[in-house]
C-alpha cells in the first residue's frame, strides 16, 4: 500500500545541527532534503539587493509576485538559484541570516513560502528543516524531531563553518547575533520558532552528528 510520500520535520534555533543532520538524514532514508531557511535567505537577499522597505507591503508583494526561486540539493549547503543566478554563497552570510529573519516575520512571505515548501514535498519523501516545518508547513508530519544546542556551542560551530567558507567571522558577535536571531525567531507573531507538541526533543550539544542521526533512524524505525 503506498500513502503520501513520508515527511521527515526538523526544526530548532540556528545553528543547532539542522543542516548536516537533515542533509545525512535524507541521504540514510533516500529522500530531498528540504532546505526552507535557503528559502527564506534567497528573498533576504533579493529585498536587500533591491533596498526594499520591509514596511512597503506592496513592495514586497511586488518582489514575490516576480521572485523565480529553485532549489536543488548540493554536495554541501543547497543549490539556490535566484531568478536563474546561482546565489548559494551569497545567501550563507550572517548579514542574510539577519535579513532572512526580518523577512520571515513578514506574513506574505511565509504564506509564498509555505506554499512552495508543500508543492516540494508532494510527490517526494522530504526531510524538512527550518522553525515551523513540523508546527504549521507540515502539520501531518510522520516524524518530528526539534534539535537544541547552547547558544554558545552553537556560536562556536558557525564561526567554524563560516571560516570553512572563507568567510570572516568574530566569535563574540557571532553568539551575538545567535541571541538576537533567537529572540526575533522565537517573539514573531507569525509562526514562531517552537517545538511541536509531538516533537522529539534532541540536545545537540552531548551527542556526536553520527549519535543525533542514529538516535532520529532508531526512532523513524529505520533500519
Ligand atoms: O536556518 P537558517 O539560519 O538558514 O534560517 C534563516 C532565517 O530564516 C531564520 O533566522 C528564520 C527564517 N526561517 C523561518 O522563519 N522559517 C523557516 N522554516 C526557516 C527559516
Amino acid at each position: 500500500m503506498s500513502g503520501p510520500p513520508l515527511i521527515v520535520t526538523i526544526d530548532g534555533p540556528s545553528g543547532s545541527g539542522k543542516s548536516t543532520i537533515s542533509r545525512l538524514l535524507a541521504h540514510r532514508l533516500k529522500a530531498t532534503y528540504l532546505d526552507t531557511g535557503a528559502m527564506y535567505r534567497a528573498v533576504g537577499l533579493a529585498a536587500q539587493r533591491q533596498g526594499l522597505d520591509l514596511d512597503d507591503q506592496e513592495a514586497v508583494a511586488g518582489l514575490l509576485e516576480a521572485l523565480d526561486l529553485d532549489l536543488s540539493p548540493g554536495e554541501e549547503d543547497t543549490r539556490v538559484l535566484l531568478n536563474g543566478e546561482d546565489v548559494s554563497l551569497a545567501i550563507r552570510t550572517p548579514e542574510m541570516g539577519m535579513m532572512a529573519s526580518r523577512v520571515s516575520a513578514i506574513g506574505v512571505v511565509r504564506q509564498r513560502l509555505t506554499r512552495l515548501q508543500r508543492e516540494l514535498a508532494k510527490n517526494q519523501p522530504v526531510v524538512a528543516e527550518g522553525r515551523d516545518t513540523g508546527t504549521v508547513v507540515f502539520p501531518q508530519a510522520a516524524h518530528k524531531f526539534y534539535l537544541v544546542a547552547t547558544p554558545e556551542e552553537r556560536a562556536r560551530r558557525r564561526t567554524a563553518q563560516l571560516a570553512e567558507k572563507g568567510i570572516a567571522a568574530d566569535y563574540q558577535d557571532i553568539l551575538g547575533q545567535i541571541v538576537e536571531r533567537d529572540r526575533q525567531d522565537s517573539t514573531r507573531p507569525l509562526a514562531p520558532l517552537q517545538p511541536a507538541s509531538e516533537a522529539v526533543r534532541i540536545d545537540s550539544s552531548v551527542l556526536s552528528i553520527d549519535q543525533v542521526v542514529d538516535l532520529m533512524l532508531t526512532t523513524i524505525n529505520h533500519p
